[in-house]
């Protein structure tokens, strides 16, 4: 997709959306009537899709308090998703107050969101929101949003969590990415997750089939990836310990359940850009 080619997405209340369905999953709350329809339909295909999103999220948040550790103070946080608890502003203001974020999102309902919530907070100094599709990178990278609140000049702490799903390899991802890359400076970090089914069990597997084939009626197509294309998203960085791993052991701070069948689906891992 050209820059020239985005598009607003209008709010569609009679078909779901990643974002609401994400949502839906971490906080239990449904936007509208078609996802809680959607939202029990996964459940009986997928029971584990909250405890995936928590994992999911977790890792965001984690990853996040690594990069902040790090000394990085400016994020951008791509595919954002639905504002929830422990939104990647207010997890780096913990420690780091003076942190800049710009959230990226092509959900309109997701963007609304998240501008409520940082216009509510009186964070619109510091924070941003801005309605892009990764597919558009320099749409992103050259938006006057981005520039105010990002020093291309200083490390940033990329975010593209759990997004790469809903981009087909049609859409070049890799791509994509690579321009991202080229475009931060040496010393940034990049915190990516992926969906994925080659390290599940047989049952888990088939379930992540057909939820697969349900997510065809969404707005958002989503697709997994095996571990080895995951890492293909990382090439010109260095992973940090402990490397490409299962979203929950990605520097856990509680114990991780090895038995938890959520816990092979979706990869995770840091990247350092030298
Ligand atoms: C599963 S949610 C992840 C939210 C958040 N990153 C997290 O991990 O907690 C995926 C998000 O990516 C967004 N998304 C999907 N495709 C996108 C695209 N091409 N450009 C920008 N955002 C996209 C969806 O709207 C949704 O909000």
């Amino acid at each position: 997709m050209s820059d020239q080619e985005f598009r607003s997405r209008a709010i569609d209340a009679g078909r779901p959306s990643a974002a609401r369905m994400y949502h839906y999953y971490l906080s239990g709350e449904a936007v509208f009537e078609v996802d809680k329809a959607f939202g029990e339909k996964i459940f009986r295909t997928f029971p584990y899709a909250d405890v995936w999103a928590r994992h999911n999220r977790g890792f965001l948040q984690r990853a996040t308090r690594f990069m902040v550790a790090q000394g990085i103070r400016q994020f951008l946080d791509i595919g954002s998703g639905l504002p929830t608890v422990g939104n990647t502003h207010e997890v780096a203001r913990e420690t780091a107050p003076e942190s800049r974020v710009v959230y990226v999102d092509n959900d309109l309902e997701a963007v609304t969101r998240a501008q409520d919530l940082l216009e509510g907070q009186h964070a619109l100094d510091t924070t941003a929101v801005v309605e892009a599709d990764l597919r558009c990178p320099d749409l992103i990278l050259e938006h006057a949003e981005t520039r105010r609140l990002l020093d291309f000049d200083a490390p940033i702490g990329l975010l593209l969590v759990s997004v790469w799903p809903f981009v087909p390899d049609s859409d070049r991802p890799y791509e994509l990415m690579a321009q991202l890359r080229d475009r931060l400076p040496a010393g940034s970090y990049v915190a990516m997750s992926h969906a994925s089914l080659s390290e599940a069990s047989a049952e888990v597997k088939d379930r992540i089939l057909a939820l697969t084939e349900l997510y065809k009626q969404t707005s958002d197509p989503a697709i997994s990836r095996s571990r080895d294309e995951f890492a293909a998203f990382f090439d010109g960085f260095e992973l940090v310990e402990p490397g490409l791993v299962h979203a929950p052991d990605w520097r856990p701070t509680e114990p991780v359940d090895s038995q938890d069948p959520a816990r092979p689906c979706n990869f995770a891992a840091v990247g350092y850009k030298p």
